[in-house]
């Protein structure tokens, strides 16, 4: 395959990409979260090389990324609750599975052959750049070999998949940092991913609580976490101070050798995180081992730990 093109976020930039999703080639896009691996949702093959450049071991379902509240109603059905939420965090980071419309024509290789789709609406506006030229729904896992740490800049794109897709369009670091929540509205609606929108804010909106849901994004005991955004180095978490041959990552009053907040704010802990752990291991090497701060367990801070929970878990 050619070398990967860097493009970047005008108009001409955005026109080419979108030329290259249309001839069912892969780029890199920024979204709010994290930087996606886009392809063509209608066709098998762009997604099938979705599959393939980031080498995932299985084919688990996608989310599609649309431009507008009316794309997403012409691919999945909305509920009253799924309308709710719509209205009240998109754009943004939150992903409703919700029933799909089989007429849609979204290739059975995003959902996996499930009779629901996973949709998003995102709110960085080169996404919506993007979304609005192509022109359809995009299928996009994060931009990552599979099982690695997800990338906020598209120097982590290159890092990762540099020669594996067509192009990276460059928008900058990630200001949320951390992927969507994702929630399922079945008969009850379930959490199935801690994300960018915190849980609690989701609970007043629906003003009902949201049990975390049965899917292998939301394990109920550590044993069973997969292990997922894994650092080269080996991972600890909770801890107060660096034992010999540790990286430690601060937070709030636990100063590091890096931090995620300072001041404990964990807005700025969640944007940062992806990128302080691959500092992290850089300056760990080959041989050292990473130790993170305590994070509260509430708002964001659900969404960190569950993504430092999977970097610690055993390989
Ligand atoms: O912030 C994000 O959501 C990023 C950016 C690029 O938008 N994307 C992302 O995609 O994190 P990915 O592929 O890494 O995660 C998608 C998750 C998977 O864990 C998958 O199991 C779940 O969504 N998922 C997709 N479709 C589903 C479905 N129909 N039912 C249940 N889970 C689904
Ligand atoms: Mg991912």
């Amino acid at each position: 395959m050619e070398p990967t093109e860097t493009l970047s976020a005008d108009d001409a930039g955005i026109a080419r990409a979108a030329a290259l999703l249309r001839a069912g080639q892969l780029v890199a896009f920024p979204t709010e979260t994290v930087y996606g691996l886009g392809g063509d949702a209608r066709n098998d093959q762009a997604v099938a090389r979705i599959f393939e450049a980031k080498g995932r071991p299985r084919f688990n379902p996608l989310i599609a990324h649309v431009a507008d509240l009316e794309m997403a109603e012409t691919l999945a059905v909305f509920d009253a609750q799924a309308r709710a939420l719509a209205q009240a965090f998109w754009p943004g980071p939150l992903t409703l599975v919700l029933p799909l419309r089989p007429e849609a024509g979204i290739s059975a290789l995003v959902t996996a052959g499930h009779d629901t789709l996973a949709v998003r609406l995102p709110a960085h506006p080169v996404a919506s750049a993007l979304l609005r030229a192509f022109g359809g729904p995009l299928a996009a896992p994060s931009a990552n070999p599979s099982g690695r740490v997800s990338p906020t800049r598209a120097d982590h794109v290159r890092a990762g998949l540099s020669g594996r897709i067509a192009a990276v369009l460059d928008g900058g670091a990630c200001a949320v940092g951390v992927e969507s929540t994702i929630v399922s509205l079945g008969p009850e609606p379930r959490l199935l991913r801690p994300g960018g929108v915190p849980a609690e804010a989701l609970e007043a909106a629906l003003r009902q609580p949201l049990p975390a849901g049965g899917s292998e994004t939301a394990p109920n005991a550590p044993g069973q976490l997969a292990s997922h955004y894994a650092p080269g180095a080996p991972v600890r978490l909770g801890a107060h101070a660096a034992e010999t041959g540790e990286i430690l990552v601060g937070f709030g009053p636990v100063k590091g050798d890096l931090t995620l907040s300072a001041s404990g704010d964990l807005v700025e802990a969640a944007a940062s995180l992806f990128h302080i752990l691959r500092e992290a291991d850089a300056l760990a090497g080959p041989e050292g081992r990473i130790a993170f701060a305590p994070i509260p367990e509430k708002g964001l801070g659900r969404a960190i730990n569950d993504r430092l929970r999977r970097a610690a878990a055993p390989r």
